[in-house]
């Protein structure tokens, strides 16, 4: 037999409403519903390289280039339903690799699991609604199976098939806002999401509330402000629904703390940012870690890129700033920096990545 091969590459994604507590853990159900923006794969992505042949014995993966274990209920969950859906059981070898450092603490995992299922699913020629599957892996990795604006709906059946991804706008819809991710820390995280999630469900009294009476209309207003390409109301409600998320992680006992010295000086910064400008002209989100997520509309990025380099002065001058950016300069600099009263924290950030919103996963190859 000739070897079967494709090439295919998935986008990373960033909760504007986050998921945070399971109903079901090995279902990976959540409690509540959430919305994403798919980050260009430009800046951030995973590629997979695929392919099987009579000579490959076992399933074997690499992310990376190193070795990594497949014998994990979250990998046999997601091979086991390609394989019974397609009824292919031929073995796989995987090559994984990100375009972006792994060890910047960004989130790799969604992006990661919904490559392994998109590729698959090309291999073994299946087509079917794929987000199911790749939930199974990671609950965040589902809305990177789509691009654009993104919502996972929670979902009511208990055994899980209604809580789907589904594209709620295109990824041209609002090509002008933009996305400045902040790496503060390139140190894995303590507590993971899984683990820290567990916590908060079990000891958070808020997190119910939130999951009922919060969250259900949060998502409806953010819809508006998107289709409305509304800036203020979207990146009020980023920064509130953050904010709660880390007011639940607080709530839980112990306490999660994910947030640093460096992360607070930037929510501090981007508030008095906008009381300068009289105008919200930046929003921010957290996930469960220090790197800041900046929401930014196309005009303002050059201020603010000069900005965050004045108050986070860095010693790494030449990659400071990645992406759809690749420098700064001091002339974008308003006059009004100097009483924004953030003391300037000298490599509070190690590096800047500028990107914006993209697409699905694609097809790279396939020789089938
Ligand atoms: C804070 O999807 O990583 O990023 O389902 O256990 O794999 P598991 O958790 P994961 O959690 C992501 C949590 C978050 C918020 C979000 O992406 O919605």
């Amino acid at each position: 037999m000739t070897r079967r091969e494709v090439e295919c590459s998935a986008p990373v994604n960033i909760a504007l409403i986050k998921y945070w507590g399971k109903r079901d853990e090995n279902l990976i159900l959540p409690l509540n519903s959430s919305l994403s923006i798919t980050l260009d794969q430009e800046e951030l992505c995973t590629t997979n390289y695929v392919y099987t042949d009579t000579a490959i014995s076992q399933d074997s993966l690499t992310i990376n280039g190193l070795p990594h274990s497949l014998d994990t209920p979250r990998y046999l969950s997601c091979l086991q339903t390609l394989r019974q859906l397609s009824g292919r059981h031929e073995r796989v070898w995987i090559e994984s690799t990100n375009n972006f450092p792994t060890a910047a603490g960004l989130a790799s995992s969604a992006a990661g699991f919904a490559c392994l299922v998109y590729s698959l699913a090309q291999l073994f020629q299946l087509d079917c609604e794929l987000s199911a599957i790749a939930r199974r892996g990671s609950g965040s990795a589902c809305r990177s199976m789509y691009g654009g604006f993104v919502e996972w709906k929670r979902g009511v059946l208990s055994n899980g098939e209604d809580s789907i991804a589904y594209q709620v706008f295109s990824e041209d819809y609002w090509p002008e806002l933009q996305v400045l991710i902040l790496v503060v820390s390139d140190q894995k995280k303590s507590v993971s999401s899984s683990h820290g999630m567990q916590r908060s469900v079990k000891t958070s009294p808020l997190i119910n509330t939130r999951a009922e009476s919060i969250v259900p209309e949060r998502i409806q207003l953010i819809k508006t402000a998107i289709s409305e390409r509304n800036f203020e109301s979207l990146a009020k409600l980023t920064m509130m629904d953050s904010n709660q998320f880390h007011a639940i992680c607080m709530d839980t006992l112990p306490p999660l703390f994910y947030l640093n010295e460096v992360s607070h000086k930037i929510i501090n910064m981007v508030h008095r940012y906008n009381e300068q400008c009289s105008e919200v002209r930046l929003g921010y989100t957290f996930d469960a870690g220090p790197n800041a997520c900046l929401l930014v509309q196309k005009q303002h990025v050059k201020q603010v890129l000069a900005i965050i380099h004045y108050l986070f002065p860095t010693s790494n001058e030449d990659k400071f700033v990645i992406g759809k950016s690749n420098s700064v300069s001091p002339t974008d600099l308003p006059a009004f920096v100097s009483s924004l009263g953030v003391t300037p924290h000298k490599d509070g950030i190690k590096y800047v990545i500028h990107t914006a919103i993209g697409t699905g996963p694609k097809l790279l190859k396939k020789n089938l």
